[in-house]
């Protein structure tokens, strides 16, 4: 599994073919995962452990990617804890009762040993996917601080986060309180499913690039540094990601990964500008091209591996993620046309 060459990518070892895989690749483009599904609501499924294990290997064994991402939710450790949160469908994560107030701080569950028992699925689920992929990685994640607690504070998807990002401001301490209890959450969430079998982690902060450099420096990047610290003692790359965060490259490494995912915005040779010499970097295909021709996606896919040739390792992936109505064919014929290209963008393989 060490050798798998994702892992050496990630870890700043190139290796003879790209390496991809696509963030929401499990999921509603998927026939096979519409038809599991079918009955069961979203957090459900995610403790159903034959569910969630069946659910991450369908992309692998359809699309052939070179990693599964564990199928779960950045509010599954939220539900396990006690908190009252759903998935409303085409909106997202919803919670019965936001997060605003120091009491709603204070009467957070304590994260003691009935949220440990109430991982169980997850370990479960990871075990049944690790022995189902073989020799397939399968990567972890958790949601982290910011993210997932933007969501706790708006009490569902929000579009500036103003609500969180002004608590932040008039009551840091409130404010440092929930972060570092979301920070414990997501941070167990990782070890967990490292613990259970998993090779490598990603670190979510989809949201994060609401914030300036120095509003992530003053009141962000301790709580990522500390879920990730959960899992720095063991043997896996921890990949960080957020969504238009350009400006974040460099804190969001410093809080501990050991990899950065990039989205669309930023081209990879721009950020291996940014980034410290050896930064192994995944990203970033324009999600924009699964809508366009297959000439025009064979070149973005061209033009990444040719962006991200100075790096010491890179591994392919979608910009954000996969779309829902995306045509799963489509992304089939993205892995084999990448399968078939070497490093710098060269032909290995004629197609
Ligand atoms: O393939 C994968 O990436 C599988 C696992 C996965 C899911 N959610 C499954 C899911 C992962 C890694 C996530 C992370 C997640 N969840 C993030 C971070 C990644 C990102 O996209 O930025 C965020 C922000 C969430 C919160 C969330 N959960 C949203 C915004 C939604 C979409 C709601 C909708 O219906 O439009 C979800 C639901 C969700 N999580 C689905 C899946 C497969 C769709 C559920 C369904 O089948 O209806």
């Amino acid at each position: 599994m060490a050798d798998a060459s994702l892992l050496q990518e990630l870890r700043g070892v190139r290796t003879a073919t790209a390496s991809v895989w696509f963030m929401r690749q499990a999921g509603r483009s998927l026939p096979e995962y519409r038809a599991l599904r079918e009955g069961t609501t979203m957090l459900d499924s995610c403790v159903r452990p034959e569910m969630a294990a069946e659910i991450t290997v369908q992309p692998v064994r359809r699309h052939r990617v070179d990693a599964g991402i564990f199928f779960s939710d950045i509010v599954v450790p939220a539900r396990q804890a006690g908190l009252g949160v759903e998935i409303k469908p085409g909106v997202g994560p919803v919670f019965d009762h936001p997060i605003r107030t120091e009491a709603d701080v204070d009467a957070l569950p304590a994260l003691g040993d009935d949220y440990e028992a109430a991982l169980d699925p997850i370990r479960e689920a990871v075990r049944l996917t690790v022995a189902e992929l073989g020799t397939t990685p399968l990567i972890g994640f958790a949601g982290a601080p910011f993210t997932v607690a933007s969501y706790m504070v708006e009490g569902g998807p929000s579009r500036d986060h103003l609500r969180t990002r002004a608590l932040m401001r008039s009551q840091p301490e409130v404010w440092a309180r929930l972060a570092a209890w979301v920070s414990e959450l997501s941070g167990r969430f990782l070890r967990a499913q490292v613990l259970a079998g998993a090779s490598a982690v990603q670190l979510f902060d989809s949201w994060v690039g609401a914030l300036s450099a120095e509003q992530y420096l003053a009141h962000v990047q301790q709580h990522s540094a500390a879920a990730l610290a959960h899992v720095s003692d063991l043997p896996v790359p921890r990949l960080h990601f957020g969504v238009g965060a350009s400006h974040l490259l460099v804190p969001m490494l410093e809080a501990g990964a050991t990899a950065m995912g990039v989205d669309h915005r930023l081209r990879l040779d721009r950020a291996l500008e940014m980034l410290p010499a050896g930064t192994p970097i995944q990203g970033n295909i324009d999600p924009a091209v699964l809508f366009t021709s297959e000439k025009a996606r064979f070149a973005e896919a061209r033009s990444v591996l040719e962006a991200g040739a100075a790096a010491s390792g890179h591994v392919v992936n979608l910009g954000h993620g996969v779309p829902p109505d995306t045509d799963p064919q489509i992304l089939t014929d993205l892995v084999s046309y990448l399968h078939d290209q070497d490093r710098s963008g060269q032909e290995v393989r004629p197609a």
